[in-house]
Parts: structure tokens; sequence; C-alpha cells
């Protein structure tokens, strides 16, 4: 069988992300129900940390215990990872001895290097450029709470980052809309806009009118990780790029409020909002281990029923 990663959205086709949601369905409904079940006893996970994280580590630790296997962390402070070692070699030995690796790091590059090595599935957890396991957890939630997603409008409010550019991504996969709106300077990188296309996504100068009409606003803190430098600098940038009241009352009024966490109060998100009656991300959150115990088992067990 040939080995199928997730290193971007765009791996998987509209026909597989169907197959896992209602898998996820499935697999939350059996834990709700504290049935055991274990398809992937005996495998092992490791999982490569080269940023902090609480949700991808804890969900996917949690996620493969649950469904029998065990997890392994490595994070670049303790391991050769962090003196040299070259990716190649690295993912020659850590796929002889696991049989399933998630990675979180910087550019994607790495991960990809890292996935043409490797004898076993990857899983990106996290790069510069993309987070395709938050935007599966998303997706899934919308669908969880108002059904499907094709046809409706995703606002994207703030920094052009690795996690709006997973959502163009998933607009082509599965056929729905993102407006964007950030600050001069921080707009979609051209070269990916082309990569997108057109069809599914566009850009707004004011913020609001993004959000006018949306079925789902979202946003991200406006530094992430690995840019720190810049901080200061982007929290003035961002200022009138806050999701607040009077965002959400532009945008559909049962629209929902997501944010794929941690999150910074006060500043891309006012309190009333991620507080607030629309806001789904406790959900969002925990759909992480339901969505990525899916993804695991189809990755691989192939598709089953
Ligand atoms: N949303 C998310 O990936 O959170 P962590 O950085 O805590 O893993
Ligand atoms: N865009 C954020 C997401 C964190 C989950 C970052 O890359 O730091």
């Amino acid at each position: 069988m040939q080995i199928k990663h997730f290193l971007q959205f765009n791996d998987l086709n509209r026909d597989e992300y169907e197959h896992l949601f209602e898998r996820t369905r499935r697999i939350k409904e059996q834990f709700k129900a504290y049935q055991t079940y274990h398809p992937l006893h005996d495998r092992t996970l490791v999982m490569i940390f080269e940023k902090a994280s609480t949700r991808t580590r804890l969900s996917f630790e949690a996620g493969m215990q649950q469904l029998g296997g065990s997890a392994i962390y490595l994070n670049t402070r303790d391991s050769q990872l962090g003196r040299g070692e070259p990716v190649e070699d690295a993912a020659q030995v850590i796929s002889r001895m696991s049989d399933i690796v998630m990675i979180r790091t910087f550019e994607q590059e790495i991960i990809e290097r890292f996935a043409a090595n490797s004898r076993v599935p990857v899983i990106n957890g996290l790069t510069n450029e993309y987070h395709p396991c938050q935007i599966l957890a998303d997706i899934y939630t919308y669908i969880e709470q108002r059904g499907s997603i094709k046809g409706k409008t995703v606002a994207w409010i703030g920094d052009s980052n690795n996690v709006c550019n997973t959502w163009l991504q998933a607009a082509e996969v599965l056929d729905f809309n993102v407006h964007v709106s950030t600050p001069p300077g921080y707009e979609v990188e051209p070269e990916r806009a082309g990569l997108y296309g057109t069809d599914h996504y566009e850009e707004f100068r004011d913020p609001m009118e993004a959000a006018r009409d949306a079925d789902l606003v979202t946003t991200d803190v406006w530094t992430s990780m690995g840019f720190e430098a810049e901080n200061e600098e982007r929290m003035r940038d961002f200022a009138d790029w806050q999701v607040d009241g009077d965002m959400m009352r532009v945008a559909n009024k049962d629209a929902v409020f997501m944010h794929c966490l941690p999150a910074h109060r006060g500043e891309e998100v006012a309190a009333e909002v991620i507080d607030g009656p629309q806001s789904v991300v406790w959900d969002e959150a925990e759909n992480r281990l339901h969505t990525q115990k899916a993804l695991m088992e189809y990755l691989l067990l192939g598709k089953i029923n």
C-alpha cells in the first residue's frame, strides 16, 4: 500500500474528507459512551515538536492511547534534532521504529523532506505555512453545529498566516468561500493567491465588509510562533482588526465564531465574542481529539466502516 501523508489540506480529496467526518462522528459517539475501541493496538506514534503546544500534543497523545496505541514525545531540546542531525537521517531512523509520525516545525520544506524519507505516514502538526489538523477539526465543528459547509462563507480577520492559508486550501477542496481581511502589508502572499485561484476567496480592505453576511467568523493571534521579534509592530498594525461584537452583528445571525487557540482577549478578539453565545471554541478544541483519531485510523488502516 502506498504511504499516505497529511502535510497539507489538499493531500486528501472531498471523498476522503466525507469519510473522515463520518468516522469522526462515530468515534466521538463511542468515546462519549465509554466504549473501548482499539484498532491501533500496539502501534506507536512519534510526535516531534520544534515549537510549543498544548492542544496538538494533548489531542494526539490522548487520541493514540484511546485507539489502543502509544505515543512518544520528542523535542529539539532533548533530542539530536536540535543538534544538526539531517532531517533525512532522522526520518529514516524514526520511521523504522514507529508506525506514524506527527511533526510541528518551522518551514513546510522540513516536513516535506522528512516525509520523502519516511517509511510511515507523516502528519503536519503545524508549520509556518499550514495547520491542516486545525482546519480538519474546524470544519468538522461547523458541520456538527450547522450542517454542510458547502457554499458557506468563512470570514478570516487578521494575519494571513498558516491557519488562514489552510482555510484557503480547504475552500478549494470542499467548495466554500473565504473572505480575508488583513492590514496592509499582511495580505495573502500573491503566489499563494495564484495557487488557490480566485473562485473561492476574496480580499477586503475593511474587516467589517469581510465579516458581512459570513456564516463563520474566525481569527488567530496577531503574532505567530517564530515571529515574536515583530510583536510590537504587529500590535500597532493589527489594532483595527479585532473581532468584536459589532463585527459579529454584521455577520449572519446564526454565524459561529472560531479561534484555533491560544487566544488573546482584547487583541485579535474581544472577550464578549470569544466568551459569547456564538463562540464554539471549546467544541472546536475538543474536536481536535476526535478528528485526529479518525485521521490516524485512516492513514494507518485505510477506509473502514
Ligand atoms: N491550536 C493549536 O494548535 O494549539 P496548540 O498550539 O496548543 O497545539
Ligand atoms: N498561527 C499560530 C497558530 C498556533 C496554534 C502560530 O503559528 O503560532
